[in-house]
């Protein structure tokens, strides 16, 4: 497709980006456990969590959709049903990596597959620590397709070996069905929605002071229970940094989950020099607020390991805004970026040169010269299947004169299906000065 070209008058308006997706995910498998019904307003209705909606309606649960809300009747901890055919994860690593943990524990046999972005990443980082739990899991060379067959699971003291909440949140999910209390300990706090979801569905779930240390109690009695989800923190991402890069900006985005355990990127943009400003701060279990976001000039940063699971989705965003700031950037200890959606690191640096930006690869991250201008070799870039990927280089073509294509575009549907339509409508906003 041929993207927005640069809008001179900067980026206005307002938006109520779609919801969050880690949240939309977790409350059908929770409802889906839950006794009784749950309802969801603002549900994120892209492919991403429409896989887990389909996989669970298959597993037994009743559940409807109108528009973003959806209402699940759920089937309690131990209802699940043999589904008769593999559960198809698409695009998901969400899906398939929680499913894995509920799974284990259930009482029949499940196959999972998934599209060729998702059959290329790790699922032994799920399979092995189930299995040390007394799960039945057989990967395929560590990939899916994988076969499940639900077993009786026992507790575990467990050391996580990545900094992964799909992973933590998997054996989360296995260890509500133990025999026995389970600690689980994270390498670094990653975000906790699984953690506070589960509470607030009736769980006991405590985290100690140290955000690394989670103790999880079994067999929770479970209730269904009616939730707004925030907007997702991850989509307003391109927004905030559209706004911040584009001179004679000023966007509002409505009611954003701000969760600490995801909002690395609003903690970069202020040590780079950003400007939003959060308003009306609610919290209804997930906090939220406005953020109001305008133009700024930025400095480089350097972020490492520590810094990196409560920004991940963000860190293409990370080196786009680094592309632009008055000096020489460093984003260490990423190495997980290479088994997302695709290797983002590579992706990032292959699409960023073709725009004249100069960005190096390093094994876990980049290094970016902002100072160089950007000089664009090569209009035809390419979203590389993957959403964010997609959506980062719709920002970038932003600052530049020159139209650029983009391949891939349809890969928005995976988290945010209006994306380019919200895009649209700050990009093009009459001003009256
Ligand atoms: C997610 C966790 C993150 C993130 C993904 C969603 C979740 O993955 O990248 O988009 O909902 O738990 P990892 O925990 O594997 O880093």
């Amino acid at each position: 497709m041929q993207l927005a070209a640069r809008p001179v008058a900067g980026l206005h308006g307002e938006l109520t980006v779609p919801g969050d997706k880690s949240i939309s995910h977790r409350g059908i498998i929770l409802g889906a456990i839950s006794e009784g019904d749950t309802v969801l307003h603002h549900f994120l209705t892209a492919a991403d969590c429409l896989s887990t909606l389909t996989a669970f309606q298959q597993l037994g649960v009743p559940i409807e959709r109108d528009g973003t809300t959806v209402m699940i009747h759920g089937v309690g901890l131990h209802g699940l049903k043999y589904p008769g055919k593999p559960l198809d994860m698409g695009n998901s690593g969400t899906t398939t990596r929680l499913i894995m943990g509920l799974l284990a524990g259930q009482r029949f046999e499940t196959t999972l597959f998934g599209d060729a972005s998702l059959s290329n990443r790790p699922m032994r980082r799920v399979s092995e620590p189930l299995a040390k739990m007394g799960a039945d899991i057989c990967v395929t060379e560590g990939h899916l397709p994988a076969r499940i067959r639900g077993h009786h699971l026992h507790a575990v003291n467990y050391q996580l070996q990545v900094a992964s909440a799909q992973v933590k949140s998997a054996l989360i999910l296995a260890a509500i069905q133990a025999d026995q209390p389970s600690t689980l300990i994270e390498k670094l706090p990653t975000r906790n929605h699984t953690e506070k979801m589960l509470n607030a569905f009736g769980a006991d779930i405590q985290t100690e002071s140290d955000k690394l240390t989670i103790h999880v109690a079994p067999q929770p009695a479970l209730k269904g229970v009616e939730l707004t989800v925030p907007g997702d923190m991850s989509s307003a991402a391109f927004f905030l940094v559209a706004a911040t890069l584009v001179p004679h900006s000023k966007v509002t985005l409505k009611n954003v989950g701000i969760n600490e355990t995801r909002t690395g990127l609003l903690k970069i943009l202020k040590r780079m020099g950003g400007n939003v400003v959060e308003r009306h701060r609610q919290d209804r279990g997930e906090p939220t607020a406005d953020l109001v976001v305008t133009s700024a000039a930025l400095k480089p940063i350097e972020i490492g390991e520590a810094d990196i699971p409560a920004v991940i989705d963000e860190l293409p965003l990370v080196a786009l805004l680094a592309a632009k700031a008055n000096g020489i950037s460093r984003i260490t200890g990423a190495g997980e970026l290479r088994v997302k959606e695709t290797d983002r690191i590579a992706a990032v640096v292959r699409e960023f040169s073709k725009l004249g930006i100069a960005i190096r690869e390093l094994p876990d991250g980049f290094m970016i010269d902002g100072r160089q201008p950007w000089q664009v070799n090569k209009p035809k870039l390419d979203s590389h299947g993957d959403h964010r990927i997609g959506m980062t280089l719709a920002i970038a073509s932003l600052l530049v004169d020159e139209p650029l294509q983009l391949d891939g575009a349809e890969s928005v549907n995976i988290s945010y299906p209006e994306f380019f339509d919200d895009l649209a409508s700050v990009t093009s906003v009459e001003i009256d000065s």
